[in-house]
């Protein structure tokens, strides 16, 4: 029988949400940090116009998404790159630069997709302590290798939600050798976003690539849509390893469509903050700790990792599903998507209802 590449053999499969709740219950599913609510109406529109014209390849430069980003951001479309989610922009970041012979470098906390890249090229993973949830610019640059060639950082976080100031990625940058990449992950930037924290100008400098996505704050998840500014000279190695024609027509439309309505997006974000800040109070007052988070979740960290199990259980019992953090190294974790006004009031009831119950045992 054929066998695949050792150093494929040996990766565990991809971790994906376990979404399976006993029948008979509505399933509300918080584990997969997807928007509560729909795209913008403007960006389903616009995917449904296309439907006639799919018999054509799509656009393979994207033309009409990279305008629409380069407006609302202020960039130079030339500079962007998009992927089928901005995963399919990590994965190629990794094969273009990694084998072997080098490591790649995240916190302790890291999105797991950046360790998945690295060892599906055979490439080494390093994880640097968190401090307080929060990834730490010193133990990052302590762990730095000869052979280390990308170091990726998630800011805002996932799992944790929290993030770190610009002056802070400014210190990593600064102290990273010149031959190493920074790829600054900010899938979650725009429930993020404040004035004077942006991170784009770094890429002026050609050692630094800054990723998005329209999974999140724009609620398309489904259509694969994620981009990234990148260097020119790293862009043209990653144009060569990107599948030409990664985006579908529909996608790129509603994506573009949802660019151009930024109202909608704040709104879903303002919204998703208020909620979201409402439910960590409500957990707080359970004497649960949950890190400040700057996304669309929260991590909920429980006294101990048997007691996130039993609300795990407790949760999943009543059709509500969050996501298990222990492939994270956080068994005492549960995270938490912020899902409708409904569900999330659902949620809260649920957890009181367990913590009551624990008290009582
Ligand atoms: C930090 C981070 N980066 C990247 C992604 C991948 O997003 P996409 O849907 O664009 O592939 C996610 C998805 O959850 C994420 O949390």
């Amino acid at each position: 029988m054929i066998k695949p590449n050792d150093h494929i053999a040996a990766m565990a499969s991809y971790a994906l949400a376990d979404l399976t709740a006993p029948g008979g219950k509505t399933l509300i599913s918080l584990a997969q940090n997807e928007s509560a609510v729909p795209p913008s109406p403007r960006a389903i529109a616009a995917a449904q116009d296309t439907l006639a014209s799919s018999r054509l390849y799509p656009d393979p430069d994207w033309t009409e998404l990279c305008q629409a980003i380069a407006q609302v951001h202020a960039l130079p479309p030339q500079q962007i790159l998009c992927g089928a989610g901005s995963m399919e922009l990590i994965g190629c970041l990794v094969r273009c630069y990694c084998g072997p012979d080098n490591r790649v470098l995240s916190s302790e906390y890291g999105y797991a997709f950046f360790r998945t890249a690295a060892l599906a090229v055979g490439a080494a993973y390093d994880a640097a302590a968190e401090s307080d949830f929060t990834l730490s610019v010193d133990a990052l640059l302590s762990v730095v290798r000869p052979e280390t060639r990308i170091v990726f950082v998630a800011n805002p976080g996932n799992p944790t939600g929290t993030r770190v100031a610009r002056s802070e990625i400014l210190r990593l940058r600064g102290g990273l050798p010149d031959k190493i990449l920074l790829v600054i992950d900010e899938a979650y930037g725009e429930f993020a976003d404040r004035p004077g924290e942006a991170t784009f100008d770094l890429v002026g400098a050609g050692n630094t690539v800054v990723l998005r996505t329209l999974s999140k704050a724009y609620g398309l998840a489904g259509s694969r849509v994620g981009w990234g500014l990148f260097p020119p000279a790293v862009a043209a190695e990653v144009r060569k390893v990107l599948n030409p024609n990664n985006i579908s027509v529909a996608s790129q439309a509603a994506a573009t469509a949802a660019l151009q309505d930024q109202d909608y997006m704040r709104a879903v974000c303002s919204k998703t903050a208020a909620q979201r800040d409402s439910f960590a109070a409500h957990m707080r007052a359970l004497d649960l700790t949950v890190p400040a988070s700057f996304t669309n979740f929260l991590l909920i960290a429980f006294a101990d990792s048997s007691a996130a199990l039993r609300a795990d259980h407790f949760l999943r019992s009543e059709g509500i599903l969050m996501r298990s953090m222990a492939g994270y190294g956080l068994a005492n974790c549960l995270r938490a998507t912020i899902g409708s006004e409904a569900d999330m009031e659902l949620a809260a009831n649920q957890l009181t209802l367990w913590h009551t119950k624990e008290k009582l045992q």
